[in-house]
């Protein structure tokens, strides 16, 4: 069956494209169409076109995994001048979503019209790309440099009826009536005497201000600092207004050449794949029986607590909340009621939703109330006798084949698993704080954990909007345990003489939002720390003892004002010197190549060493987890594919170059060793 058929609906030619599982502008698909309006041109019966996709959606751009392949005729560009090219009206019948080049179609047909949960947009720039088949050349020439701008730059869609104000559709029409609407309309316009050609428009764009593009830029500059799309799509946006269409066109093809090549589109692109990868899970069948989860229970009201119940309540779901005590489980709640209201006062939640999803809360004082719920998250201390007494009284009170999922950091899933009689219900579910914000989950998979488990807390991810990440059962799982020897390297070049703050620089400049010594003055230096047992053998214990708590006191690795800003504390300077001296090692200075080689290697080698004990299931999952839950720069691809875009060879020579100098703990892993030497990669 091909993927683009055609059907007369009397003097409508209707082309229909049906490329599951997104309707993907494929070299199939571009030829369908190319036929099709080579079918409506030749056939004097036909007087209007509608172009319509079957399944989830119209069209949701070109098939990224093209990209980077040999061309194959059409291209995309052509057959979108094609479309706009024909004599006779061409209407687009949208549903689903129309992105990318999908949206680029749908501009060079001569009306749209959609369902009204259509979403339209062009997300190129979020794989690192500008759109590249006239994008660029017609939005602002439909709907204004204005409106263009943001959608081409921030890549997100935009709803049908906020299209329909922009003029970017011509009618909204009925949710189950698109194609005999979309048919109807294309009759209705079938004998109009000229139809809106997108390319040959300026009645949006004469009299643009000048200035647009400069604020623009100002604007949002700490959004885009580092990715180079979104600059090339400002660029061939302001091309729009400066040049004619067929000059435009040019740039835009010289921008999107220059951008598909590089390694920062191969980042986002590898990104994409990732994340999609990453909901599959080994050994599990895609048809298993999932278990219903009609109801939450959630341990511990605390700063994990609350945000983890708030994802249930905003996706409808009824929460129990239990506490030991009527104070923390008060203030738990007030939090929770607290930030709806705050995204209310945004305007992001009408007063009646954070009403309902308060409603569906049930704070309580006693576990019996658990006993009905199909998953209890426990989120209280991190202390495995703690948490061993909880799962063992959970286990005699939560109903059987119910899931009883820990949020530890750090602690060993398959111990705590061992306190109850139904080991293959026990999973780790390790949200990231603030839990309702970050949209990381590492799903931990104990050796006992059952499939039908770990694919419904997988769906459930999904349902609450996280991106879920398998991991095995060691100790900080995927993402703590390569924070480890960055963590361990960062304290050793400051005792050898990198100044802490040019260690976070060196971080910053890379492209993470924080460095190491900024991360620990955040979370405060005292967590875990106690003034009676504090011995003075670490920097933390040292600034501790000075009081130098963090950010919380304005005190910590660096001095802040009550803006928080931040400066590097001569005290803390000495203190490290002092100390460094007394351990006996030796201070020199120390470049940047170093730092940036000291702190990133050893991450990769653990990723490695993760991967060598199954601990993750491929390595883009690795690149997944620190992509998403610790600010890795998108554009680098993550670690594991950041260290193949450096070379294996050349990361193993840094480690071995470095080690003389390197925190003693630190071991090597063979899988990095043997796929240096045979000059392979991680992802393939
Ligand atoms: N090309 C190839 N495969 C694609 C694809 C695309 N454009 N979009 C989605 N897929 C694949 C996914 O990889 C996934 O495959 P899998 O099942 O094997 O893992 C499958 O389609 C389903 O995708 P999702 O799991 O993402 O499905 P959702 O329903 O959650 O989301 C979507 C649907 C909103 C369309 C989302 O897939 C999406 O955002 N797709 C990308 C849209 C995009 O970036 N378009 C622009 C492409 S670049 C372009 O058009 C260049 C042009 O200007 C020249
Ligand atoms: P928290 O100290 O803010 O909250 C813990 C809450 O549990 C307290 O309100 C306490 O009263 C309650 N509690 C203790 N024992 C209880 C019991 N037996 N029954 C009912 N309630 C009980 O701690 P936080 O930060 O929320 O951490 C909770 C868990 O989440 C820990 O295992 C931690 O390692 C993990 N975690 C923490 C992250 C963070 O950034 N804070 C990130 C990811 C995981």
């Amino acid at each position: 069956m091909p993927v683009v058929t055609t059907h007369k609906d009397g003097d409508v030619l209707v082309v229909v494209s049906d490329n599951p599982p997104v309707n993907a502008l494929g070299a199939a698909v571009r030829q369908g169409l190319a036929e099709a309006m080579k079918t409506a041109a030749s056939d004097d019966s036909v007087k209007a076109v509608v172009i319509v996709g079957h399944g989830r959606t119209f069209f949701a751009g070109a098939d990224i995994t093209e990209f980077g392949k040999p061309p194959v005729e059409p291209g995309l560009p052509e057959v979108v001048d094609l479309i706009e090219a024909s004599a006779k009206p061409v209407v687009a019948a949208i549903h689903g979503t129309a992105l990318g080049g999908g949206l680029e179609v749908a501009l060079g047909c001569h009306y749209r019209v959609a369902v009204p949960s259509a979403k339209l947009g062009l997300p190129e720039v979020k794989l690192g790309l500008l759109p590249g088949a006239g994008g660029t050349q017609r939005l602002p020439r439909v709907i204004g440099v204005e409106a263009a701008l943001p959608m081409i730059v921030s890549g997100d869609p935009i709803s049908a009826k906020t299209a329909e104000a922009a003029g970017l559709i011509d009618r909204i029409v009925g949710e189950g009536s698109l194609e005999p609407d979309a048919i109807a309309f294309a009759r209705e316009v079938a004998s109009r005497s000229d139809h809106p050609v997108s390319s040959k428009r300026t009645d949006k764009i004469s009299g643009t201000d000048p200035g647009v593009f400069d604020r623009f830029r100002q604007e949002n500059a700490r959004r885009l600092k580092g990715f180079e799309a979104p600059e090339a799509c400002i660029q061939a946006v302001k091309a729009a207004v400066d040049l004619p269409f067929a000059e435009g066109l040019n740039k835009e093809r010289e921008l999107f050449m220059k951008l598909v090549s590089g390694t920062q589109s191969a980042a986002l692109r590898h990104n994409f794949f990732a994340e999609r990868a990453a909901t599959k899970i080994d050994g599990i069948a895609a048809d298993i029986q999932l278990i219903p989860i009609k109801k939450v229970g959630i341990l511990g009201a605390g700063t994990m607590g609350g945000g983890i119940g708030m994802n249930f309540l905003s996706a409808g779901i009824e929460v129990v909340m239990v506490e030991r005590e009527q104070a923390p489980l008060d203030r738990g709640v007030g939090v929770i009621r607290k930030n709806y209201e705050n995204t209310a006062k945004r305007g992001r939640l009408t007063p009646d939703q954070v009403e309902g999803a308060m409603a569906k809360l049930k704070p309580t004082l006693s576990y019996d109330d658990l006993a009905d719920c199909d998953l209890v998250i426990e989120a209280v201390f991190e202390n495995m006798d703690v948490k061993k007494e909880v799962f063992g009284r959970l286990d005699t009170i939560v109903k059987p084949g119910a899931i009883l999922a820990s949020n530890t950091s750090y602690l060993n899933i398959d111990q705590i698993a061992a306190m109850t009689r139904r080991p293959e219900s026990v999973i780790g579910l390790h949200f990231f704080s603030p839990a309702n914000v970050m949209r990381l989950l590492e799903i931990v998979r104990g050796a006992r954990t059952g499939g039908a488990v770990l694919a419904t807390c997988m769906a459930l991810a999904k349902k609450i909007g996280k991106i879920a990440v398998v991991a095995g059962v060691c100790d900080g799982f995927i993402g703590n345990r390569m924070l480890t020897p960055r963590q361990r390297e960062a304290n050793k070049l400051i005792l050898q003489g990198a100044p802490f703050d040019r260690v976070d620089q060196v971080l910053l400049d890379f492209g993470f939002p924080m460095g190491p010594f900024q991360m620990a003055d955040l979370a405060g230096l005292d967590l875990g720390w106690n003034k009676e047992t504090s011995k003075g053998a670490s920097i933390r214990d040292l600034l501790c003892e000075r009081d130098r708590r963090g950010q919380k006191n304005g005190r910590g690795f660096y001095d802040y004002d009550e803006k928080r800003n931040r400066t590097p504390s001569p005290e803390v300077q000495q203190i490290i010197r002092e100390f460094a001296a007394e351990s006996g090692e030796d201070q020199r200075e120390i470049g940047d190549q170093e730092i940036l080689e000291r702190l990133l290697y050893p991450m990769v080698n653990e990723g490695a060493l993760i991967l060598e004990e199954h601990m993750a299931q491929r390595a883009s999952d690795i690149d997944v987890v620190w992509l998403n839950g610790y600010g890795w720069p998108a554009w680098t691809g993550g670690p594991m594919f950041w260290a193949d875009t450096v070379g294996l060879g050349k990361v193993v020579e840094g480690l071995e170059k470095n080690a003389p100098h390197m925190d003693k703990a630190f071991r090597m892993s063979a899988l990095l060793k043997s796929k240096a030497a045979e000059g392979g990669r991680f992802n393939t």
